[in-house]
């Protein structure tokens, strides 16, 4: 290519480049495919390669990654970065005392209207110098005393929102003053990242505490390598020094024109009016702050008017014009008194920290959770320790990591969840098991433990097991809080006279219940086996289990191997079925529920004798049937011998389809598997055999 068409092109190609970089990184709208963005790269760069003059500072192909520097050059600002003041009532009376002090300032009176305001998103992260001369940027530099920082250019031109050329601006000198941070989803899969680089051994890899933190250490970063590596982001919001342009009458008009020149710049912002436009901006930011998807400690408001911006002027290192309105924190740093450990209502046991009381994302913290044994031992979490809690908006509050550098010497040990407890729930005294590959240590005791009792008696008393009409949520509450009801047995000691005890219960439920229990005592050994709520043992493989033992004596006296001899149980659920009748709480319930008179036939009623014309034919239900209901449908079908499968695939013989049916529909078409309505079901399911 001769030298200056190759020179013409190359232009076209940065000047495309970096319009559809800014489509794609800061407009967040890309407009071409990832795959036509990387053939104008390449064509690019092969330019550049016959052609080594043309290579300029401002390329898209020069984000390259520098060499590791020994440290970081000393650059000194010549408009020194300054700070403002922090106004610390986090109540709306922040923005009415800061309204009334510029118009003090101003010598306004009453009588003049209000003053204008562009208001911003205060972005927690950490304030930079960009210098472009001639549209080009030359360097990047921290804040560091105001006076003078450190250059991070290398650093901070790896971050692909930051252009290396701005769009239509050649003034001299425009340094573009803004706040780089990391969104709290990359922070979170940067920090997942490094911990398994941990797992598999990395020494020198650490996790980070907060978005902030990382942001900062990743732009202070020697080798450029593992700057790159960590997903910086960067909003523009003021200027240092300029030379050669106009700059705009309004800062709200600063800030579209640094967008118009490719800049990112935050969408949350406002022209607002007078102290009460300010206070409704605060309000606004504060209830979507949640929603936000990076870290903000408060909102900034500064007079829009450049003209009153000058009048106003600076008190000692800040400005009069502008004030940083804070948010209750949603981190704080405490110390952890204890670690207890909370029984869930599915047996799940947590860690959670016992803290010194603070005041955290607008209320008093004194617990907060650890998650699982293996967050608490990553995160390395001991008595004594001063950890940062955090709490955004009704998220449960968490221990997001330990301060090291104030770790006592007398702290306590690592966390082990198995020897705090000595293998037993702290509520009921049962075995704790952790299986394979789960992350949760859970109590055994299943309907025996007490914190797990409301959970165990309606999953016993639901339909799909003893079917106890009458006994919803509601009840069980009811029944569980006023202590009528321990266990599960005890169900069915309950009379109209203890019922009476509760409020709110007529005696036409109360009539009813009773009826529902007696009604229950006629069941099924299948039925009986899954209202245990055995973990693992759902409504298929109690039905296994009914078939393949017959009596549940056998079932609560069967080895593992034998367990394993039934169709589809495997291991964990082998294990699972013996923890559970190891237990000899368990085994008690069992004889108590048979002691009040409960019975089943033994071999099921699904025994061989009755027809099986669906025997090894899977089924998908999709949409509402107009007479069934989808229990009714799947319980039929699996009378019939057949399987009620949740998905379709190539193995579904038959998809049986209602009203508002949805994708599996579509699926089944797609599959060419045979359709069925109601009434072609029925129709199978008289039918002598499939
Ligand atoms: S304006 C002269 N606007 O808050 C005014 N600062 O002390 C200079 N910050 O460390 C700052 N968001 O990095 C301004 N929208 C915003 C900001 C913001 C965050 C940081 C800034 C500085 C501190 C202000």
């Amino acid at each position: 290519m001769p030298e200056k068409e190759a020179s013409r092109r190359a232009a076209e190609l940065r000047e495309r480049l970096q319009r559809e970089a800014h489509r794609y990184y800061v407009l967040d709208e890309p407009q071409i495919p990832d795959a036509e963005y990387d053939l104008l790269f390449q064509e690019l760069q092969a330019i550049e390669a016959a052609h080594p003059e043309l290579l300029s500072a401002d390329s898209p192909t020069q984000r390259v990654i520098g060499k590791v520097l020994d440290g970081f050059k000393a650059v000194r600002h010549t408009v020194p970065m300054l700070s403002i003041r922090t106004e610390t009532d986090t109540e709306s009376s922040g923005a009415v005392s800061f309204d009334a002090r510029v118009r003090r300032e101003l010598a306004l009176t009453e009588t003049d209207p209000p003053v204008e305001y562009a208001a911003e998103l205060k972005f927690d992260g950490l304030a930079i110098n960009l210098r472009y001369e001639l549209g080009v940027l030359v360097q990047a530099a921290t804040r560091g005393d105001g006076e003078k920082g450190e250059d991070v250019t290398q650093n901070i031109r790896t971050i692909v929102q930051i252009p290396l050329r701005l769009q239509g601006a050649d003034a001299q000198v425009l340094e573009v003053r803004g706040e780089v941070y990391m969104r709290r989803d990359q922070f979170d899969a940067m920090n997942e990242r490094q911990r398994e680089l941990i797992a598999g051994g990395a020494k020198n890899e650490k996790t980070f505490v907060n978005p902030r933190n990382a942001a900062a250490g990743a732009v202070r970063q020697l080798d450029p390598a593992i700057a790159a590596k960590r997903p910086l982001s960067f909003f523009a919001y003021g200027l240092g020094d300029v030379q050669g342009w106009e700059i705009p009458e309004t800062h709200s008009g600063l800030l579209d024109a640094l967008a118009a020149m490719g800049l990112p710049v935050c969408v949350d912002r406002a022209v607002v009016q007078g102290a009460e436009g300010l206070v409704a901006f605060h309000a606004a930011m504060g209830a979507k702050r949640d929603a936000l998807p990076f870290d903000i400690d408060g909102v900034v408001y500064k007079v829009n008017a450049r003209a009153l911006q000058q009048r106003l002027g600076f008190v000692t290192r800040e400005p009069r014009w502008a004030v940083a309105h804070k948010y209750p924190a949603q981190e704080q740093m405490t110390v952890v008194r204890d670690i207890d450990i909370q029984v869930g209502r599915t047996g799940k046991l947590t860690p959670v920290a016992k803290l010194e009381p603070v005041f955290v994302g607008g209320t008093t913290v004194s617990n907060a959770t650890l998650h699982n044994e293996d967050e608490t031992r990553r995160k390395d979490v001991r008595v004594g320790d001063t950890v940062i809690v955090r709490r955004a908006g009704d998220v449960i509050p968490e221990v997001v990591g330990v301060v090291l550098e104030r770790r006592p010497a007398n702290v306590g040990e690592p966390f082990d969840l198995y020897k705090r407890l000595n293998g037993q729930c702290p509520i009921c005294a049962s075995a704790i098991a952790r299986e394979e590959g789960e992350v949760d240590w859970r109590c055994s005791g299943g309907l025996y433990c007490p914190a797990q009792r409301k959970q165990a008696i309606l999953h016993f008393a639901q339909r799909r097991a003893l079917d106890i009409e009458g006994l919803g949520d509601k009840l069980v509450d009811q029944l569980v809080d006023a202590g009528l009801i321990r266990t599960l047995p005890e169900l069915y000691t309950l009379g109209l006279a203890k019922l009476s005890e509760l409020d709110r219960m007529g005696e036409k439920s109360a009539v009813n219940l009773l009826a529902g229990l007696e009604g229950s005592k006629r069941t099924t050994l299948s039925r009986f086996i899954y209202g245990l709520g055995i973990r693992h043992v759902g409504e298929t493989t109690a039905k296994d289990l009914a078939k393949h033992f017959g009596g549940i004596d056998r079932v609560m006296n069967a080895s593992l191997e034998q367990l394993l001899e039934v169709n589809d149980v495997g291991p964990i659920v082998a294990q699972s079925v013996r923890t559970f009748f190891d237990q000899p709480h368990n085994r008690e319930v069992v004889e108590q529920l048979r002691a009040a008179g409960l019975g089943w036939d033994e071999n099921d009623g699904t025994a061989d004798t009755m027809p099986k014309p669906l025997l090894g034919k899977t089924f998908v239900l999709t949409g509402t049937l107009p007479t069934l209901s989808r229990d009714d449908a799947k319980d039929r079908i699996e009378a019939a011998g057949g399987k009620v499968s949740g998905s379709v695939s190539k193995k579904t013989h038959f998809v049986v389809a209602g009203a508002e049916a949805g994708s599996k529909l579509d699926k089944a078409r797609e599959l060419g598997i045979t359709l069925l309505d109601e009434e072609g079901l029925l129709a199978l399911l008289a039918a002598p055999a499939v």
